[in-house]
């Protein structure tokens, strides 16, 4: 009897390993499912990122080290000429001649609104680009980066 008793625990007590496990499994494959289903729920709403585009809080007091330098706005409208008025346009309004394939407006140089962010905050963006803005690190360094955003503040800034 008491073999039969120790037989019967073991048995029941392999019997709900195995059922656990399973369990475990399914869970797996339903864990492993939601995340492909997620995927392909996602992929298709990727769009653009709309929301408004704010740089880290310490690009805030960094400032344009060559602010109204004539050379450099000579530089900077070089810059601007080859990688940035496509999109941007002559004028800086954003109206460039590749501007219509954009699936996000290129930012208004002209508008008020663009001025009110930090000279570090304009540096960042274009470092860093979103969307179509393409990010410049590696393609323009440091100064000329600074160039384009003189060339910038001396071209098109305007304040309310
Ligand atoms: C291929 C098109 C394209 C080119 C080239 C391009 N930009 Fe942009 N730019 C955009 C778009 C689109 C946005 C808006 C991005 C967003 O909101 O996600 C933008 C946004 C910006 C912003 C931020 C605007 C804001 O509201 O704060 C700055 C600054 C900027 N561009 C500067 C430049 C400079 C300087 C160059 C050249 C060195 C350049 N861009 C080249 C398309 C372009």
């Amino acid at each position: 009897m008491k073999y039969l008793i120790s037989f019967f625990t073991i048995a029941v007590v392999a019997l709900a390993c195995t059922a656990s496990k399973s369990i475990d499994n399914t869970a797996k494959n339903l864990d492993d499912q939601s995340t492909v289903t997620s995927e392909i729920i996602v992929a298709p709403l990727a769009g653009p990122d709309t929301s408004l585009w704010v740089a880290p809080a310490e690009t805030a007091d960094v400032v344009n080290p060559m602010a109204g330098d004539e050379d450099a706005i000579e530089e900077g409208m070089m810059v601007y000429k080859r990688n940035c008025r496509s999109c941007h346009g002559k004028l800086g309004n954003g109206a460039g001649v590749g501007a219509a394939d954009l699936t996000t407006p290129a930012a208004d140089f002209t508008s008020p609104e663009f001025w009110k962010q930090s000279e570090g905050s304009i540096f960042w963006k274009i470092e860093n680009g979103r969307n179509d803005m393409t990010s410049f690190k590696g393609e323009l360094d440091e100064d000329q980066i600074w160039q384009v955003i003189t060339y910038l503040e001396a071209t098109f800034k305007t304040q309310e």
